[in-house]
C-alpha cells in the first residue's frame, strides 16, 4: 500500500515496497511525489491522477481549506464529549486508519491525541501537510487497490466519502475495512446529507438552497456513485458482518442563526465550510452530469453566487442531517458461534 509514504519528516517521502537502495528511491519517489502533486487541471481546479475513474472534488488548496473547516465543524458539534474525534470504544488505539484522509486533520489530531498509536492516513492525493506527529504516515494510494498493510487495525475511521464509490465498491471497500480490522476492532464512517432543510417557514419553499441537494443527487446517480449514501451506508456495513451497530443522526445547522451559544458557533463555522466548498464540489459534477445536459463553468459560477447569497442571508434558518455509524467486528468466538448450525 501507498505509491508513496510522507513521513514526519515533510522533505522525505519513502517508497512503499522494500528492495531499494537510497540513492535509487530518492529521485524516483521524487519523481512519482512531483507527477502526484501536480494534479491536473480543469476548469482552474486541480484534481488527483492516481486513479483512473475520476473523484469528483478536486485536491487542491481551496479544497483542502474546505475539508479543514468541515474538521472544525466536526470538532465544534461533538464538544460535548469526553472524544471529540470518535465515538468507537476504542480508549486506547494502537493501529488506526483513515481512509481517505484528505488534508489529514483528523489523523494528526487522533496522532496527538494517543501518543502511543500509529495512526496512518491514506488518500489519493498527498496532504499538503508541513508538520507531521512522529506516530503520524500519510500514504498516497487508491483504497480499492489490494491493501498490504502487514498489521490488523483496532480502529478504521472514514469520514465525508460521499461521491467516491460506486454501490459495488462501497460493499468491497467495507469488506476490505472488516478484513483488517482485529477481531473486537470497531469502523466508524461520518456523513452529511447534502441537502438544506428548513423547520420554521424561515426559507421560501422556492429558494435555490432547495435545489442544492437534488440537484447533486441526480448528478452522482448519472456519474454511478451515489451522494445519498448517509441512507444506504448501514446496510452495507452490515452486509460486511458489522454487529454492534450504533448511529447517532444530528442536525447541523448552517448558518449562525441558532439562539444555542455552541450551534452558532458550529453553524458559523459549517456555513464558511459551504461557501469555500461549493465551487469544487459542484465543478467537476455539473460541467459532466448537469441537468439537462453539462453545464458550462459559467453556469456553475453564476448557480454557485445565487446558492452563496442565499446562504448568507441571516433570516434563513437552514440546516443538513449529519450521521455517523460505528460498527464493531466481532469476537473469534461471536463469529463461529453465529456462523454455528447449532445456533
Ligand atoms: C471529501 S474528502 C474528505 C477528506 C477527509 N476525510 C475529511 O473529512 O476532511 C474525501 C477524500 O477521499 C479521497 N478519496 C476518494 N477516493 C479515494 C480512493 N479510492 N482512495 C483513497 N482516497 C480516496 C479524496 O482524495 C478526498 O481527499
Amino acid at each position: 500500500m501507498g505509491d508513496i509514504i510522507i513521513t514526519p519528516d515533510p522533505n522525505i517521502y519513502l517508497p512503499s515496497a522494500g528492495g531499494y537502495e537510497p540513492e535509487d528511491w530518492r529521485s524516483e519517489t521524487t519523481s512519482i511525489a512531483s507527477h502526484l502533486y501536480k494534479g491536473i487541471m480543469e476548469n482552474g481546479r486541480r484534481y488527483q491522477t492516481l486513479r483512473e475513474s475520476d473523484y469528483f472534488s478536486p485536491s487542491d488548496e481551496r479544497q483542502f481549506e474546505t475539508y479543514e473547516m468541515g474538521h472544525l465543524a466536526c470538532l465544534l458539534m461533538n464538544a460535548d464529549g469526553a472524544n471529540p474525534l470518535f465515538l468507537s470504544p476504542v480508549p486506547s488505539p494502537k493501529h488506526v486508519l483513515d481512509v481517505g484522509t484528505g488534508q489529514g486533520s483528523w489523523a494528526i489530531d487522533v496522532a496527538d491525541m494517543f501518543p502511543s498509536a500509529v495512526v496512518r492516513g491514506v488518500d489519493l492525493f498527498p496532504p499538503p501537510v508541513s508538520w507531521i506527529p512522529p506516530n503520524c504516515i500519510f500514504e498516497v494510494d487508491d483504497v480499492l487497490q489490494p491493501w498490504t498493510w502487514s498489521q490488523k487495525f483496532d480502529l478504521i475511521y472514514l469520514r465525508h466519502g460521499i461521491g467516491a464509490f460506486t454501490p459495488d465498491e462501497w460493499d468491497s471497500l467495507y469488506k476490505r475495512c472488516y478484513d483488517n480490522l482485529e477481531h473486537g476492532g470497531w469502523f466508524e464512517q461520518f456523513e452529511m446529507n447534502i441537502c438544506c432543510e428548513c423547520d420554521d417557514g424561515s426559507i421560501p419553499a422556492d429558494n435555490v438552497l432547495f435545489t442544492w441537494g437534488p440537484r447533486f443527487f441526480a448528478a452522482g446517480d448519472k456519474l454511478g456513485k451515489s451522494l445519498d449514501i448517509t441512507k444506504t451506508m448501514r446496510s452495507s456495513i452490515e452486509k460486511a458482518g458489522f454487529t454492534d451497530i450504533h448511529e447517532k443522526e444530528t442536525k447541523w445547522p448552517i448558518g449562525a442563526w441558532p439562539r444555542d451559544k455552541s450551534l452558532k458557533e458550529a453553524g458559523l463555522v459549517n456555513v464558511q465550510h459551504w461557501l469555500a466548498g461549493m465551487e469544487g464540489y459542484s465543478m467537476y459534477l455539473l460541467t459532466k452530469y448537469g441537468d439537462p445536459v453539462p453545464w458550462t463553468k459559467e453556469e456553475v459560477l453564476v448557480y454557485v453566487a445565487e446558492m452563496r447569497k442565499a446562504l448568507k442571508n441571516p433570516r434563513f434558518h437552514a440546516y443538513q442531517r449529519a450521521r455517523r455509524i460505528w460498527a464493531k467486528k466481532p469476537l473469534q468466538g461471536q463469529i463461529l458461534q453465529a456462523d454455528s448450525p447449532n445456533t
